[in-house]
């Protein structure tokens, strides 16, 4: 299991059409997106048909606190938009919640196919280029209790709801990912810190109580159970899934973001290659008709002998103890660009910090060095931070501070730190030379 493990403790557990206000031509396609990302069940407040949200509510939960109210973007997301444009950013990152669309099995809220959509077209109308993630980590109740990705229909119900939201919004959409980090939990087992047996049987008593509650003797969820038997109903979700979005916009830029940490082997026996194929070769294996690879980038990981090592002596650290290597991304594209000879996209590269000074220093070096990589061919088409706001960091609640923007938590009152002005800096100059 894991809750969306990074950084050490377990995350979540275990151009063509015209639309409002401004034509999606090439010519209009801004030439590199820099953006801001957020996900819906972390910023939306009250999602209370997912699974994880009842994972939250069960007792036993491992989340030290509930989901809430969130950020309130479900009803303030006119002004994350604003944030995004005030930036100077052209690029706005968000999911769609599956379990909004489809609250029941086959049954379809065109209310919140129309919300989404509104939010499409209101990015439009900004200036701002919408790239839509269809799962990030979310799932409805009703997925889960029937067997999530290991019940035989999951490719096709997947596939079913993608199809929905691509008639009801492609058309405005940049660029479309399919799922954010599906290997994220492949990597746990070779982790430096996998999460102990207490910890494995606490996560398995909350998904055996989330099952009671839903009246089912299962409920089963790729970050809360053992991902590996999950994967061939996930990847062929993603077929499925880019079939049905072709067929309904043929010229959108579809692809799969991916957990890419910048891997690196230590001594002459790492066991490196092992782990390239263990975690990313299942998806790579599937993308060979996307258009983009998504790189989402945290840290630079060591691979010894047989699982991760601790960086060497001497290495750079910060005051938790994490090593500070911001370039880390430029070495991340070059490899996701290697493997899959796609264009990237940073979908995802941020930098947990109480103290916004750290993600001020850490942006400009994370952002040279993927204009390093760009210097020496790599096709990336855009570099998106996370996050747009302080959110609800899954197992781990509201107290990690991922956020360029902060938010109240009783008001909801959103204010940009320095680092966002920093970031927006850059993309306004078009890069950290003429910032
Ligand atoms: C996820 C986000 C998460 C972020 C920081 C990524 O793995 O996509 O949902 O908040 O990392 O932990």
């Amino acid at each position: 299991m894991t809750m969306i493990d990074r950084r050490g403790a377990i995350g979540v557990l275990a151009g063509g059409a015209a639309v409002a206000g401004l034509p999606v031509t090439a010519a209009s396609k801004p030439a590199f997106l820099w953006g801001a990302a957020t996900a819906g069940h972390q910023v939306e407040g009250n999602n209370v048909n997912a699974d994880i949200w009842l994972l939250e509510q069960v007792k036993p939960t491992i989340f030290v606190e509930p989901s809430g109210d969130a950020c309130d973007s479900l009803n303030r997301w006119r002004e994350d938009v604003a944030l995004v444009k005030a930036l100077g950013l052209n690029s706005y990152r968000f999911s769609v919640e599956w379990s909004r669309i489809e609250p029941a099995r086959g049954q379809f809220s065109q209310a919140y196919l129309d919300h989404y959509a509104r939010m499409v077209a209101h990015c439009r109308e900004q200036g701002i280029a919408p790239v839509v993630t269809l799962n990030h980590f979310t799932c409805p109740r009703w997925f889960a209790a029937a067997g999530g990705w290991l019940q035989q229909d999951a490719p096709d119900l997947f596939a079913r709801y993608c199809d929905k939201v691509a008639r009801a919004m492609a058309a405005g959409m940049s660029h479309v990912l399919t799922f954010n980090e599906p290997n994220g939990p492949l990597a746990e087992s070779w982790s430096l810190n996998p999460p102990s047996a207490a910890l494995r049987a606490q996560v398995a008593a909350s998904v055996a109580a989330a099952a009671k509650a839903s009246g089912s003797d299962r409920f089963s969820l790729l970050n809360g159970g053992d991902p590996e038997p999950m994967i061939p109903g996930i990847t062929a979700a993603h077929v499925k899934a880019r079939e049905a979005i072709r067929a309904a916009r043929g010229d959108l830029p579809i692809g799969m973001s991916l957990a890419l940490p910048d891997d690196v082997a230590v001594g002459a026996d790492s066991a490196i290659e092992r782990k390239l194929a263990a975690v990313y070769g299942p998806f790579f294996a599937v993308m060979d008709k996307d258009d983009f690879v998504g790189v989402q980038t945290y840290e630079r990981r060591y691979i010894g002998r047989e699982r991760e090592v601790p960086p060497p002596p001497g290495t750079p650290r910060r005051a938790n103890g994490a090593e500070w290597f911001p370039a880390a991304v430029g070495n991340a594209v070059r490899y996701a660009h290697k493997a899959t000879g796609k264009p990237v996209m940073v979908t995802e590269n941020g930098i947990e910090a109480s103290d916004d000074a750290d993600r001020a220093r850490f942006i400009p070096e994370a952002v040279a060095s993927v204009e390093a990589a760009m210097r020496d061919g790599v096709p990336v088409t855009g570099y998106i931070h996370w996050s747009l706001l302080d959110n609800f960091e899954w197992i781990r609640g509201y107290a990690p501070k991922f956020g360029l923007v902060a938010v109240d938590r009783t008001t909801f009152k959103r204010t940009p730190k320095p680092s966002a002005q920093v970031l927006g800096r850059i993309a306004r100059a078009g890069g950290t030379r003429r910032a």
